[in-house]
């Protein structure tokens, strides 16, 4: 397929049984049942109100994100993907994605999604040691985890998981040890992310008042440096700063996002990118997830922002976005979408300090060694 059309759906499960520590997403513990009837109608509604906007689209890739939809009933599921079904048509070989926590109540569910259509899980393991998976506020053990990917194995043609490493107490040896353990349990994709201290969480609290020892830059740094090397020799290179896949096994969706192509987000606190009329428009929606059903079932939408983007903000997202690729940027569709080409003096000067390179394909992209400082330097070419 060619990637310049892939047109991708992102649903947003907000809810959760715990909130973890660390944890910034739009996700919320609620003691009392969630009406999922109910919500399953806002989402029917939300997807007819946005296919309305962009008719015609055939969708590449659906991904189910959260919050925990792995909590969602395999029929409410169903009903998504009849919905987005009816609206648009689906690409044959389309990928369908659902985060799932690596619970044995969740893991039962996975026979029911793959009929429902799911053909992807992506399970936040985090971490294989019990007393780290408690630090980290989860809800089940290494042991329970491991069984949710041999149950995720048997169920579906494709699986990944998420581990997060630069935790408190993480020597190199143990993340070596722990990383090789996964690398053995893991198939064609693995999502590696570095422990962040997001505002606003109790992590952040703890470690504002030295509770929570994290390691510092140059252990984070060996750790990274580590990290790559495992997975490379393994034959799981990175080709995103934290994912790491066979190559053609790359999660698709987000490959949607990362090299900005068009995508519909419905649910809480979605994000969408949406080409109407030849302009691109950045869309989101409510994130309280009672308010967003409010909305919907008032407006037929639950949408907050709804902006057309300049040819300036395009471009400066598709680099933002694009160089966290391993296969870089085309300047040409910068070029495109800025009115400008990328700026060569600058280009000339990250070259010398070695901060980016050519592809052979003529692409520009971050070099291994400057992954850590993407921020850095996509703020310096974007400048
Ligand atoms: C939306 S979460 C959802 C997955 C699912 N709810 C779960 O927790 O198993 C996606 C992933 O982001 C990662 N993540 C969340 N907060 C993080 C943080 N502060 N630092 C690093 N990784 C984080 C975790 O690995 C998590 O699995
Ligand atoms: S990490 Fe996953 S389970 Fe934990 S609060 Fe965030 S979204 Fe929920």
């Amino acid at each position: 397929m060619n990637a310049e059309q892939a047109f991708g759906l992102y649903v947003h499960w907000p809810f959760c049984l715990s909130k973890c520590p660390y944890c910034d997403f739009n996700s919320h513990v609620r003691h009392a049942a969630v009406d999922e009837a109910r919500f399953v109608r806002a989402y029917e509604a939300e997807i007819a109100a946005t296919a309305a906007r962009v008719r015609g689209r055939n969708v590449s890739t659906i991904f189910f994100g959260g919050g925990t939809p792995s909590l969602m009933q395999p029929s409410s599921v169903q009903a998504i993907l009849d919905a987005a079904a009816k609206h648009w048509t689906i690409a044959p070989d389309v990928e369908v994605t659902l985060e799932a926590n690596p619970t044995s109540v969740e893991a039962e569910r996975f026979k029911g999604f793959r009929t429902a259509g799911v053909n992807r899980v992506s399970l936040g393991v985090q971490a294989l040691d019990d007393a780290s998976l408690k630090e980290l506020g989860r809800l089940h053990t290494a042991q329970e985890a491991l069984d949710a990917v041999a149950i995720a194995r048997q169920s579906f043609d494709r699986y990944s998981f998420d581990l997060i490493y630069a935790r408190p107490q993480q020597t190199i040896a143990s993340w070596k040890a722990e990383l090789e353990r996964a690398i053995s349990e893991a198939a064609e994709h693995l999502s590696l992310y570095q422990l962040t201290i997001e505002p606003d969480t109790p992590f952040f609290g703890l470690h504002a008042a030295g509770k929570l020892a994290i390691p510092d830059n140059d252990l984070a740094r060996d750790l990274y440096d580590i990290t790559q090397e495992i997975c490379a020799a393994h034959g799981l290179p990175a080709y995103e700063i934290s994912n790491h896949a066979r190559p053609g096994a790359e999660c698709r969706h987000n490959l949607v996002y990362w090299r900005g192509n068009e995508y519909a987000g419905v649910g809480p606190g979605a994000h969408g990118r949406l080409d109407i009329g030849g302009a691109r428009y950045a869309t989101a929606t409510e994130k309280r997830p009672e308010a967003w059903l409010m909305r919907v079932e008032a407006n037929g939408h639950g949408l907050t922002i709804d902006e057309r983007l300049t040819g300036e903000e395009r471009a400066d997202e598709f680099l933002l976005m694009g160089l966290r690729l391993a296969e870089g940027i085309d300047p040409a569709r910068y070029e495109n979408l800025a009115g400008r080409p990328l700026d060569e003096k600058r280009v000339g000067i990250l070259k010398s300090e070695g901060a980016v390179e050519v592809t052979p394909r003529g692409h520009l992209r971050v070099t291994q060694a400057c992954f850590p400082v993407l921020d850095a330097v996509v703020a310096d070419l974007a400048a």
